[in-house]
């Protein structure tokens, strides 16, 4: 019952192909709140992540995942850049010189990954980000792990939340980032960010469902 090195990186390699496939997507909805970059710019920093991860493929997942990390700040500017590339490295720190890890470390590694992303950018919940997506999510891995759940399970229940979290943007008013410049007409509109990490945690269900 555990995610090995070879399941980070299937998910890491499955989330890039998720990426391509859904950049018009991503790129729709920051163009209603945003500046019509967000799936470009996860494009761009999950196409430098491919090209890196075979000079890092040796390392433990902690290493891989900073590498993911590094790679995304090298190529990605802007908020969602920076912001992604704190996701990698402080959850790659987390769970830095493992080589498998369970349901708990996977709980703290999102909280150390949410924590990092909070630290930068200053959001609470309900300001319409990304951090709308991670706090549920880290809440769920937390209270499957406290609950003794399987990490199959405990992934499943993160997934769900952090949808929850991302379709409970909708309604919300942007307080920061580009969409807050808009103020009331932010909302009715999906934070694209919070969407991208959705589908982040969602891509580790499907890809670890034999864990
Ligand atoms: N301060 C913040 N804290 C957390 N998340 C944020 C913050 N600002 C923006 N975001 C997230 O980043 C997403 C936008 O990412 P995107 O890649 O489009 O970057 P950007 O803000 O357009 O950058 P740029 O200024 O370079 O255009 C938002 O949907 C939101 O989820
Ligand atoms: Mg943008």
């Amino acid at each position: 019952m555990s995610v090995t090195r070879d399941d980070v990186l299937l998910w890491i390699r499955a989330y890039a192909e998720v990426i391509d496939s859904n950049m018009e997507y991503l790129t729709e909805l920051d163009a209603k709140i945003g500046d019509a970059d967000h799936g470009a710019n996860m494009n761009r920093g999950f196409k430098a992540v491919l090209t890196k991860l075979p000079d890092n493929e040796d390392k433990d997942i902690g290493g891989i995942m900073m590498a993911v990390g590094m790679a995304l700040l090298s190529k990605v500017g802007g908020a969602g850049g920076p912001l992604y590339s704190t996701i990698f490295i402080q959850a790659g720190k987390s769970i830095d010189g493992k080589m498998e890890f369970g349901l708990e470390d996977w709980a703290k590694a999102l909280e150390a990954a949410t924590i990092g992303v909070i630290n930068l950018g200053k959001a609470s919940l309900g300001d319409k980000t990304m951090v709308d997506a991670l706090i549920p999510a880290v809440e769920a891995l937390k209270e499957a792990s406290q609950q003794g759940l399987s990490l199959r399970e405990g992934l499943e229940k993160s997934a769900k939340a952090a949808e929850k979290g991302m379709i409970a943007t909708i309604p919300l008013v942007a307080r920061k980032g580009r969409a807050s410049y808009l103020g009331e007409r932010s909302a009715g509109h999906q934070d694209p960010g919070a969407t991208s990490t959705f589908m982040l945690l969602d891509t580790a269900v499907k890809v670890w469902a034999e864990v």
